[in-house]
């Protein structure tokens, strides 16, 4: 695993952005895995400008994002695909039958979760995805206790989860209890893994995951099983690592 230290999320965001655009450049065909929050914010933000230059295009690009509310519609604001459309989706060149989140209003959840398994699979797996990691060490939403093989599935979500996600809605009580979710053996399957965090209050879960064993109680540690990961942090997300001057050299 590669753990990269960042002074501040801004430059954490833009190597991240930096490896998206390598990759597109690379393959202009790329297959995409997408993440929602607060992290993602700067990396979009960086990936929109460097569109509207000419530098990249998402012209070719499919997308497949981790996770959607369940009962939220894309036209719902607090839905992760109107979260997409407003930082990415309506402000880059992506075909809008290639910019692919699960329909949190389907009528059968179980069945769309299936439906956008199937889809991945169709475009022939996801080349690089990104990732934002929970304070409990969730990612996508895919819980702590859920299996280290899950596929897309519809999960019930935490009381820690909700209110960490509260400030995307009015109150608690609008934020649904489930959600459509890629699951962690789905996520594993992709070729290249970049988990971003950002912020002190991450840096338990990021300690859990890098540092601690892998266990389905820290969902993100089942990322040291893959074998292209890089953890981009930044000074608050790498506080709790031991390692950290291993890292800091590995990285020079
Ligand atoms: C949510 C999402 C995750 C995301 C996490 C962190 O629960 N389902 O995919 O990584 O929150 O969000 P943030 O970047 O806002 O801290």
């Amino acid at each position: 695993m590669k753990v990269l230290i960042f002074p501040d999320s801004a430059r954490g965001s833009i190597h991240a952005a930096d490896i998206v655009s390598g990759a597109l450049k690379h393959d202009p065909d790329s297959v995409l895995g997408l993440a929602t929050g607060d992290t993602m914010d700067g990396i979009y933000r960086a990936l929109v400008a460097r569109c509207a230059a000419g530098d990249i295009s998402f012209r070719r690009v499919e997308a497949f994002n981790l996770d959607e509310y369940v009962g939220l519609s894309a036209e719902d604001p607090a839905s992760y695909h109107h979260y997409m459309r407003g930082h990415l989706f309506d402000h880059v060149d992506i075909r809008d039958e290639a910019a692919h989140v699960p329909a949190g209003d389907a009528a059968d959840a179980d069945a769309e979760a299936a439906r956008f398994e199937k889809a991945i699979a169709a475009a022939g797996g996801i080349d690089l995805q990104l990732l934002g990691i929970g304070r409990n060490g969730h990612v996508g939403f895919n819980e702590p206790s859920g299996s280290l093989a899950s596929r897309t599935r519809t999960v019930w979500l935490s009381r820690s989860t909700r209110e960490a996600n509260a400030h995307f809605f009015n109150r608690l009580d609008d934020v649904p209890s489930s959600a459509i979710t890629l699951g962690l053996g789905t996520i594993r399957e992709a070729r290249r893994i970049v988990l971003c965090a950002f912020g002190t209050h991450k840096a338990a879960a990021i300690a859990a995951a890098i540092e601690g064993p892998v266990t389905a109680m820290c969902p993100a540690s089942a990322l040291q099983l893959h074998h292209d990961v890089t953890f981009i942090l930044d000074d608050g997300a790498a506080a709790g690592l031991a390692l950290r001057d291993y890292y800091d050299e590995a990285a020079h």
